[in-house]
């Protein structure tokens, strides 16, 4: 088939503003209803940018089989970069340096780096619950990061985030914000609140990479900051000393809008809907009565799994992805032009009725052998598709599950208010709203209880 030489069309927008309102409101939902109404490849608009979407299978089939060849990532990501004071970083690479870099990331960020250490990340999780009071309501998405954020910067970068988190909140927003998704003015980098976050965000980054200089460096196994300071030293043209601030930074960004908000958006569900916190608690109990938790045991935990997936599911933190055209190609009938802005709408799938009945409908049969709905091809993308797919996928899924599995063992929690109806805020990726606030009500497992001496028990590993 020849290409339409016309353009794809184009979703009606308001003048100026173009789809900006509804983009920015719920990206996915408003790219799946353009794609049920216009098909599979579209014109948005957003104040004065243009921008192609593909959307539907075919689209994530295209990224995942053709992506390299036509598209680039460098426009979306360098910004971040930028504020960095770097060139590039792993994300805003492409080609064969991006491959070479990510090699050197893999091990540091695979799987087996949390499986070694599942009692740190139960003791983290656990170490922080215990400064929760009772009965008072806590920010739900903050109180995640807390955990979330210290598990990452002590497991793969050897160092606690603490005393910066939110810091590190403040500038990774802001500068996803104004310099990457684009939704915010420019000005707010300019505001003294984000120029000491800044500050402080590199104060970090130079202080991790000292620990990783120091001489002790030698005496323990070599960590994901390791590898890429010793890519540094040996290849400086590939990988300059102020091109490494991105990279050491990586652990203490990568979990923030993304683990996080998953963890919100699940534990959420758990609080809404009984038989299924009945159920992953179950489970709980019984993986922690058997000892420390091992990759293998963590293999059978099938419904948390299925939670798990049903969550990335219905509520993906990347509902889509940029990137720049490098040389025209055809889709869906219609030419697209090298330098072109396209979205890849890679969640757009998840809420097609055709692939996932009732797609509104929190249903984890979904994911049972005979039903198999996200192994339809094109179907299931939360961790995004192509070279860049999400190099933390295996970790995020452990640590998710491990995070989740400890504090419903461990604890009885509420909603506060009780009836508070989940509200997202869209930016920079989704989360649950501030609205969403958490109560401990008290300790399920006895010896996890402080005592009365104000001491913390430990959980239940027996
Ligand atoms: C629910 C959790 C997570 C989700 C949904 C998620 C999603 C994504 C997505 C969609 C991308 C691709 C972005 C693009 O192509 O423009 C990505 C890239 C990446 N993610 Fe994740 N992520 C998660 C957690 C993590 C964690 C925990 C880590 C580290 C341990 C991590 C490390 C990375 C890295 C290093 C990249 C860049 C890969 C590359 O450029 O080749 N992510 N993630």
């Amino acid at each position: 088939m020849t290409a339409n030489k016309k353009q794809p069309p184009l979703a009606p927008g308001f003048p100026v503003l173009g789809n900006v309102l509804d983009l920015a409101k719920d990206t996915r939902a408003f790219l799946t209803a353009k794609y049920l109404e216009l098909g599979p490849i579209y014109r948005v608009r957003a104040l004065n940018q243009e921008f192609v979407v593909l959307a539907g299978t075919e689209a994530n089939l295209f990224m995942t089989r053709e992506g390299t060849n036509y598209f680039r990532s460098y426009e979306f990501w360098h910004g971040m970069d930028d504020e960095l004071g770097a060139a590039r970083s792993m994300i805003s690479m492409d080609g064969p340096e991006h491959i070479r870099f990510r090699k050197v990331q893999q091990k540091g960020y695979g799987r087996t780096v949390i499986w070694q250490h599942i009692p740190e990340v139960i003791a983290i999780t656990q170490n922080e619950m215990q400064q929760w009071p009772i009965n008072e309501p806590l920010p739900g998405l903050y109180s995640l990061q807390r955990i979330i954020t210290e598990q990452l910067g002590i497991l793969a970068a050897g160092y606690s985030p603490r005393e910066y988190l939110d810091d590190m909140i403040k500038f990774v927003r802001t500068a996803l914000l104004t310099r990457v998704t684009k939704q915010r003015p420019d000005i707010l980098r300019y505001t003294p609140s984000y120029r000491r976050a800044r500050s402080r965000a590199l104060e970090l980054a130079t202080n991790v990479h000292a620990v990783h200089q120091s001489e002790t460096a030698n005496e323990r196994e070599p960590d994901l900051i390791d590898q890429v300071m010793q890519l540094a030293q040996e290849d400086s043209d590939f990988l300059p000393e102020s091109d490494l601030m991105p990279a050491i930074l990586g652990p203490f960004i990568a979990g923030l809008d993304t683990v996080a908000s998953t963890c919100a958006f699940l534990l959420y569900i758990l609080l809404t809907k009984p038989d299924i916190l009945a159920m992953v608690q179950q489970e709980a109990d019984a993986l922690f009565r058997k000892g420390t938790p091992t990759p293998q045991d963590l293999r059978q935990m099938d419904i948390t799994h299925r939670v798990i997936q049903e969550t990335l599911r219905m509520y993906p933190i990347a509902p889509a992805l940029q990137r720049t055209v490098t040389q025209d190609f055809e889709f869906a009938g219609y030419q697209v032009k090298a330098g072109d802005t396209v979205i890849i709408a890679t969640t757009v799938p998840h809420y097609l009725p055709e692939l996932y009945p009732d797609p509104e409908r929190f249903d984890i049969e979904r994911y049972t052998e005979t039903r198999k709905e996200h192994k339809q091809p094109g179907a299931f993308a939360p961790f995004g598709l192509g070279a860049h797919t999400c190099l933390g996928a295996g970790w995020a899924e452990v640590q998710i599950m491990m995070t989740i599995l400890t504090i419903v063992h461990s604890v009885d929690l509420v909603m506060d208010p009780p009836d508070y109806q989940l509200k997202i805020d869209p930016a920079p990726t989704p989360s649950p709203d501030k609205g969403f606030k958490i109560k401990l009500t008290g300790w399920r497992q006895p010896n996890a209880t402080p005592d009365a001496s104000g001491a913390q028990g430990q959980p239940n590993l027996k």
